[in-house]
């Protein structure tokens, strides 16, 4: 068997020791990140029966097993290039959101309807290099903000992973300027040592001045 390399190493302690990881495989999870979403859905409510959601960033499909588990009437719309861990209730998109096919492909599927909640846990691929992977964070949060203006409903609502950092308090100042109500959270199933918090917007306002 080939070596581990020590991050690897350090990688394999932390998931065997994390209460989440541990929590998730015992209750047939797909993944930790499950835990993410219902924390925030327990808080924020942004989650009933008949909504209709866009979920940016889905695999391997921790958030997307919560989600269908949830939404029993409405529709999800679930997009990543990765493959995605679903039942029947999802459709996938596979591709980049922002990318011009996944947009039709989105399009096709709404079928003129609006969405109700738009959910980003899309993350970059982490260069190690700060300020470059900062910047990429803030372009997936930008694109699915521009989800949002496409095809959010008049006082929809937005749940999104960020990243503490250059840019974030400046798109957040922004981001009030489109949704009502605007939040920050860091859910108890996320790392304490990691800079993702999630940000919670809500009432969009399709009128709003940037
Ligand atoms: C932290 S993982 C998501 C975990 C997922 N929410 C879950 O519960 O299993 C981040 C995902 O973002 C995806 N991603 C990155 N850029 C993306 C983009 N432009 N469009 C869609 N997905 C993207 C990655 O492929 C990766 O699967």
């Amino acid at each position: 068997m080939p070596k581990r390399s020590k991050s690897s190493e350090r990688w394999l302690q932390r998931q065997r020791k994390d209460y989440f990881v541990r929590k998730a495989q015992d209750g047939g999870q797909v993944s930790r990140a499950h835990y993410k979403l219902a924390q925030i859905d327990q808080r924020f409510h942004i989650l009933s029966a008949r909504k209709k959601v866009l979920e940016l960033g889905a695999a391997p499909g921790g958030w997307t097993q919560y989600l269908e588990s949830k939404i029993t009437r409405g529709f999800l719309i679930a997009v990543d290039p990765l493959p995605i861990t679903r039942g029947g209730r999802c459709r996938v998109v596979e591709g980049y959101a922002g990318e011009p096919e996944v947009n039709e492909q989105i399009i096709e599927l709404l079928q003129g309807q609006k969405l109700d909640l738009v959910l980003s846990d899309m993350a970059p691929n982490i260069s190690g290099i700060r300020a470059v992977d900062q910047a990429r964070a803030m372009e997936l949060a930008d694109v699915a903000l521009q989800a949002c203006e496409d095809w959010l409903i008049q006082g929809g609502d937005l749940a999104i992973k960020a990243f503490q950092g250059e840019g974030l308090d400046t798109w957040v100042a922004d981001l009030k300027k489109q949704f009502g109500r605007v939040n920050m959270m860091k859910p108890k199933a996320s790392r304490p040592e990691s800079r993702e918090v999630f940000v919670v917007a809500r009432d969009f306002n399709a009128a709003g001045q940037l």
